[in-house]
């Protein structure tokens, strides 16, 4: 069949007689798809891989090696490393995703980001001030003091705000049996005034997993597997969209070049160095960090997304 007759009336029959064939007969085939939203995505993904197929002329040697990727995605995701997440951040699609469905549908700044694959369930709550250090962590005291607004960018009180972040050694707790089960994790619900606050170290930034496909295609495009420092946290309270979001170290050396694609000029944070003064809190020593940074909340849905590892 011709390009020409394919745009003129769509293959009725299942038999391919060309190239141009497969496209039309596919989606032809998948028409009965009850589900329109399912349909839709359907439709648009077969059509978008068919052509990339025939924009690079995929070669029946690099098909095995795309089938064998997926399938090592799979082998390797375990309960406690999500390779499909990696992957999909590691090509910006996890952050495309983000911006599209926040900021007023993208049409704004956003507070959001990937959520990444080390977000767990349970984090032990923490009462405001307290610390989320659980066992021995090396590396400059943090204190972080911030609250949470709507958009008109009045205080919410009652959100429960999850953090999590990585040590020093640049490894979360699942990451790491030196570090003691959820080390570096916890649960706050902000005070009547939107402030949660809590002891931490400051946050380092850290390599991604590289031992799977996904460092396999890092290795092979020559670019770095870093991620900059950050503090991960999720908002959460009913009558809001949940807000997933990410708040990197300003004076990190690889802001620019994160592995995953995480930065926005939005969620760079003040994290301020202190050599002298009263600290925050009690037995913290100079020098520490402070962390003052405002969360925005837009109304919408509250929904948890499932955890990428247990
Ligand atoms: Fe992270």
């Amino acid at each position: 069949m011709s390009l020409s007759r394919v745009a003129e009336a769509p293959a009725r029959s299942g038999i391919i007689d060309s190239v141009d064939d497969v496209t039309p007969v596919v989606i032809a085939s998948i028409a009965k798809t009850k589900d329109p939203r399912a349909k839709e995505i359907m439709e648009a993904f077969i059509r978008h891989i068919h052509a990339f197929a025939k924009e690079v002329r995929l070669t029946e040697a690099e098909w095995e090696i795309g089938v064998d990727f997926l399938n090592r995605i799979g082998k390797q995701t375990t309960g406690t490393h999500n390779e499909g997440v990696l992957f999909s951040d590691a090509i910006g699609l996890s952050t495309l995703v983000c911006l599209m469905n926040n900021g007023q549908d993208g049409a704004t700044e956003t507070a959001a980001a990937l959520l990444g694959p080390f977000w767990r369930m349970h984090s032990p709550r923490t009462e405001n001030g307290g610390s989320i250090v659980r066992s021995p962590t090396p590396g400059p005291e943090l204190f972080a003091d911030c609250r949470v607004v709507d958009h008109r960018g009045q205080p919410i009180a009652g959100v429960e705000v999850d953090v999590w972040q990585s040590s020093p050694a640049g490894m979360y707790e699942n990451q790491d049996e030196g570090q003691a089960d959820m080390n570096l994790r916890g649960k706050f619900m902000t005070g009547a005034d939107g402030r949660f606050s809590f002891r931490s170290v400051k946050p380092s930034g850290y390599p991604i997993p590289m031992d799977g496909p996904a460092g396999d295609m890092i290795r092979l495009q020559g670019r770095e597997h870093y991620r900059p420092a950050h503090l991960h946290v999720l908002c959460y309270k009913p009558g809001f969209k949940t807000l997933i979001t990410q708040v990197f170290v300003d004076d990190d050396e690889h802001l620019e070049s994160d592995v995953v694609y995480g930065v926005t000029s939005a969620l760079i944070g003040g994290y301020v160095r202190h050599e002298t003064g009263t600290p925050p809190a009690p037995g913290m020593k100079a020098p520490w960090y402070s962390l003052d940074y405002t969360f925005h909340m837009e109304p919408g849905e509250a929904h948890l997304p499932k955890p990428p590892i247990a």
